[in-house]
């Protein structure tokens, strides 16, 4: 096991704690970990081979570890055997080890770092309750002859904090109404969304957007809007038309977790379908999702809020046609992309004015 482990694609890809490709390496590896564990250090780790039951017979379907660093902080790591992957092996594996690490080796904190994309373990952390993590550049090292270090997820544990998720990860779900889909983004959207962000209309009214927008930051976005649903806080959604899977428009939901119960809506229209009510039928269709209770498969939001400047006549329209109301202004509140200051006209809707899903 250990060195299948050791030459598995995902493990040599995200270069975690495995031991070994080579049988004598798996070997010393045991050796090395069997001496830690008489030595018991303060700071030596703490690894183990983790055993399944299947079929009746103990199998070995991984390892698990945590490595104090003998003044209260241990760093995780854990890898499972392909054969044995997605049936939560190394969340109850992990679950065990920080058990030992909090009630028999006096460790304070557990971290865990991973580099970024390895949703998979991020999901085990978020699993145990880890804290959202946080990305920072270059916090791994680079794999072999990368010498350029790797950016990298970083989360934390308290002994006493419960092992369950602290906070909610969203999936973001494919709605489909009125010829209009609302699907997860992809990298490969990326072009519609330089063509869709590039528009000088978008540069105008969406002054956020960065400027000259390429496709390197068509990419980060949809990294970025995978990263925030992951932490609960956002849900962004590629529009196309049903038939056609071509980015149309974006609508998302953010700021979710702010506000118990409450969310912004935003959305774009790419400058070729703007005029068709596309958009307004792709914001009805969320806000519905968002405010159909979580029993019949929606988010459960009471309420939304919807800000859009003075001048801009057609997303005043949108937010009208899907039931919102005008509830009031916020003066001069906003710097548009053209260097103008404006007011932002507020409209919001609530779970009862609009029908559920
Ligand atoms: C990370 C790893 C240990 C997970 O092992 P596992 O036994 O499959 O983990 P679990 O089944 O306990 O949990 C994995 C979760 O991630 C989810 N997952 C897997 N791939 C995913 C992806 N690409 N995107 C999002 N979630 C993903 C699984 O569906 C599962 O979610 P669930 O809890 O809702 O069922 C395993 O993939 C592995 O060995 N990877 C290589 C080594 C490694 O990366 N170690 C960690 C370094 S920090």
């Amino acid at each position: 096991m250990l060195v299948e482990l050791g030459r598995d694609e995902e493990c040599l890809r995200w270069g975690d704690a495995s031991p070994t490709g080579a049988p004598t390496q798996a070997r010393s590896w045991t050796a090395v970990a069997a001496e830690r564990w008489s030595e018991r250090l303060p700071y030596s780790p703490r690894q183990w081979v983790v055993e399944v039951l299947r079929e009746g017979v103990w199998r070995a379907a991984g390892t698990v570890e945590y490595r104090p660093d003998g003044h209260g902080a241990a760093e995780v790591g854990y890898a499972v055997h392909p054969a044995f992957r997605d049936n939560r092996v190394a969340v109850r594996a992990l679950d065990l080890a920080l058990e030992h690490a909090f009630t028999q080796d006096d460790v304070d904190t557990a971290r865990w770092r991973a580099e970024v994309g390895n949703w998979a373990s991020r999901r085990v952390a978020w699993r145990l309750g880890f804290s959202a993590p946080l990305t920072v550049r270059g916090l791994l090292p680079g794999h072999g002859q990368e010498r350029r270090p790797r950016d990298g997820w970083v989360a934390s544990l308290r002994h006493d904090e419960a092992r369950t998720p602290a906070y909610p990860w969203l999936v973001v779900p494919t709605l489909e109404a009125g010829g209009v889909v609302l699907r997860p983004w992809r990298h490969t959207d990326a072009g519609r969304i330089v063509e869709a962000c590039q528009d000088p209309v978008s540069q105008r009214y969406l002054p956020a957007l960065p400027r000259p927008y390429g496709i390197g930051e068509a990419m980060a976005y949809v990294d970025r809007v995978r990263d925030s649903a992951a932490r609960g806080t956002e849900l962004a959604w590629c529009v196309t038309e049903t038939g056609a899977d071509v980015c149309v428009g974006s609508v998302a939901l953010f700021g979710l977790g702010t506000q118990p119960g409450q969310a912004e809506v935003g959305y774009l229209a790419h400058p070729q379908v703007r005029g068709r009510g596309l958009l307004t039928v792709a914001v009805q269709s969320a806000c519905r999702y968002a405010l159909t209770s979580l029993t019949a498969g929606g988010l459960g939001l009471d309420r939304l809020l919807l800000r859009a400047a003075e001048s801009n006549a057609p997303s005043r329209k949108v937010a009208l046609a899907v039931g919102m109301t005008q509830t009031g202004r916020d003066r001069r509140a906003e710097r548009l992309g053209d260097g103008t200051v404006e007011d932002m006209v507020r409209f919001d809707l609530l779970a009862g004015e609009i029908t559920p899903l």
